[in-house]
């Protein structure tokens, strides 16, 4: 398989947070999802003025993969801030983790941009004892 490409996916997550729909908070989101295929799926964040049906950037991005077919996963890049600033890490929030570990797993790279430097976390890091389908049997 191919090496992933930080740079590209961060740039990526970049352009996807220019679709985002955040006329309520203003924290522009993006991310950009490295299937196993080698393709990539983009997510924005996109808000709702019944705040709570607001989806994040990062599942708008698995959310789409897993509807085009795709359920194997190697890396995502989230970037955020607020009026589209990056300035600091954006890290995904405990929904979108727990969706994350539902189908990205061993290996599976989250990759964090501030707009200088890049963080490169793995699934145990951002979800220690995970809740998965293995309690359900
Ligand atoms: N947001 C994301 O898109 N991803 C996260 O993991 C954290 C939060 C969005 C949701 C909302 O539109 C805005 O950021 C502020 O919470």
């Amino acid at each position: 398989m191919a090496e992933i490409n930080y740079d590209e996916m961060i740039k990526l997550a970049a352009k996807a947070m220019g679709e985002s729909y955040s006329p309520y908070s203003k924290c522009r989101v993006g991310a950009c999802l490295l299937g196993e295929s080698g393709q990539y799926y983009l997510g924005c964040n996109v808000e709702n003025a019944s705040y709570s049906a607001t989806c994040c950037a990062e599942r708008t991005a698995i959310f789409k993969a897993v509807s085009s077919g795709e359920k194997k996963f190697r890396a995502i890049a989230v970037v955020g801030g607020f009026d589209g600033n990056i300035k600091e890490y954006f890290p995904p929030c405990g929904v979108c983790r727990q969706v994350m570990s539902e189908f990205c797993k061993d290996g599976f790279e989250v990759i964090l941009f501030n707009g200088k430097e890049r963080k490169v976390l793995s699934m145990e890091d951002v979800l220690p004892y995970p809740f998965g389908s293995e309690k359900l049997k």
